[in-house]
């Protein structure tokens, strides 16, 4: 089995670069398929789950050209097929917004329904109501998802019943070439709802209030893209830095970032005492240097703290004077990596969506699971602060999302190795 083996504890000391954005990088890549032509994109993170949408977007016909491992020039000029099949789309949960993309494009489409992060359900039907009242026909069985449309889609009224980032996008996506005009009430705020916006507009789209609860897209005849398109910095790689500074008492410069994206992370982490201070337009450094406050969050969809930094937040929390409570409110099932933490020695206690955590002296080594992309970030800045060799296992999960992880830590001081050894099952057996 593939593993990180982390070795602690260290003080991570220096500038750091932040990578393009996944999560808006897993929209933009399909929404390139609007264009009948020639995208070009850069800032585009180098990590798995783009590399299985390069594979899925060449199925369907889409040329693609690396001009460099970040920066890719995608010819939907040729799509020949709405067939995504389960091989491609298991992988990750992103792959839904083929459906959107492509039924513009296509009157019959086919997406074998995803696979992506184990955080407990993960029901879709937010992004069937929107397609069917954009006009589209939806029928999910033996895995997959049909959408099929008769004519053109027409532009409606979308409420959403609650905030959810994939059905926004996924609405924006099935409406930007629709006729007349789509408003979407209750939409998803984050970061990468703009950028996905932002890029459709940019070769002619009309989307106006992404970042706001309501949304107005005014269907277009067709994109044309002018120039190339730079995804924006990820706002939980940038996150996760922070949070680690600060766990192993450090400072560090995190380039290519978005302040104001941080902001929800950049509150709580100086309610805990740590210096944050936004050294230019797109940098900001985190240090310090005494033990950590207690503090309690609560997340939320942004602008609220975000649940994708939670695990990160733990392994901090875990290392707080005081006690501190965790309150989950986006997904039913993300509390599965406190287990691993437990046998580091940390003193947290879950009860459905609320984990108290008690802060310790210390964490101490253990071989521990990456459950999920973002548990498997916090395993690594536990073992930065933990005494001796923390073993990582499952660390797919990890290079789905993170680019060049082990290559940006080291070049912070961290010591962290990836290395197979010869075990084959899985130790949570
Ligand atoms: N939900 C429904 N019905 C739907 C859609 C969502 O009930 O049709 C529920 C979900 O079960 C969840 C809540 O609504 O309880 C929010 O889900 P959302 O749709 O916002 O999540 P998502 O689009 O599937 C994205 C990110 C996740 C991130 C969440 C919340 C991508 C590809 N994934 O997921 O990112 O946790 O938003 O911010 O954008 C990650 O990057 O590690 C990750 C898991």
């Amino acid at each position: 089995m593939e593993k990180f083996v982390v070795n602690g504890p260290c003080r991570l000391n220096g500038e750091v670069k932040i990578s393009g954005a996944k999560n808006a990088a897993v929209a933009i890549l399909p929404a390139t398929l609007l264009v009948k032509g020639v995208c070009h994109l850069d800032n585009v993170p180098d990590i798995s789950d783009i590399r299985e949408y390069v594979k899925i977007l060449k199925s369907l016909g889409s040329k693609i050209t690396y001009v460099t491992k970040n920066e890719l020039i995608i010819d939907n000029t040729n799509v020949t097929s709405a067939i995504a099949s389960y091989d491609l789309t298991s992988k990750f949960r992103a792959s839904y917004y083929l459906l959107g993309a492509l039924i513009n494009r296509f009157d019959d489409v086919q997406i074998s329904l995803p696979g992506g992060c184990n955080l407990g359900a993960r029901p879709i039907d937010q992004h069937i109501k929107a397609l069917e009242k954009l006009g589209a026909t939806i029928e999910v069985k033996r895995g997959n998802v049909y959408a099929t449309k008769k004519s053109k889609l027409i532009g409606t009224n979308i409420f959403f019943d609650l905030v959810s980032v994939g059905a926004t996008m996924n609405a924006i996506l099935a409406s930007t070439l629709a006729n007349g005009v789509t408003t979407i009430d209750n939409a998803a705020k984050e970061p990468h709802i703009v950028d996905l916006a932002n890029f459709l507009n940019s070769m002619g789209a009309n989307i106006t209030g992404a970042g706001t609860d309501t949304i107005k897209i005014t269907g277009v005849e067709k994109l044309v893209p002018n120039s190339i398109y730079s995804i924006i910095p990820d706002q939980i790689e940038a996150g996760t830095f922070m949070v680690a500074a600060a766990v192993t008492k450090g400072d560090v410069t995190i380039k290519n970032c978005i302040p104001k994206h941080l902001e929800p992370i950049t509150a709580k982490l100086k309610e805990a005492g740590v210096l944050v201070d936004e050294v230019s337009e797109s940098s900001i450094r985190v240090r310090m240097n005494t033990a950590p406050n207690a503090f309690s969050i609560k997340t939320m969809p942004y602008p609220g703290f975000p649940t994708d930094m939670q695990p990160q937040m733990c392994v901090l929390l875990s290392m707080c004077t005081g006690t501190g409570i965790i309150v989950e409110s986006i997904w039913n099932s993300r509390f599965q990596y406190t287990d691993e933490l437990l046998k580091m020695g940390a003193d947290i206690a879950t009860h459905g969506s609320t984990a108290i955590v008690k802060g310790i002296e210390k964490l101490y080594a253990a071989p521990v699971f990456a459950h999920d992309l973002r548990a498997g970030a916090a395993m690594i800045i536990a073992g930065l602060v933990a005494e001796g060799k923390t073993e990582i296992y499952h660390i797919y999960h990890i290079l789905r999302g993170y680019e060049n992880i082990l290559e940006k830590f080291n070049s912070l001081g961290a010591n962290i190795t990836h290395e197979k050894d010869d075990s084959e099952g899985d130790l949570n057996g």
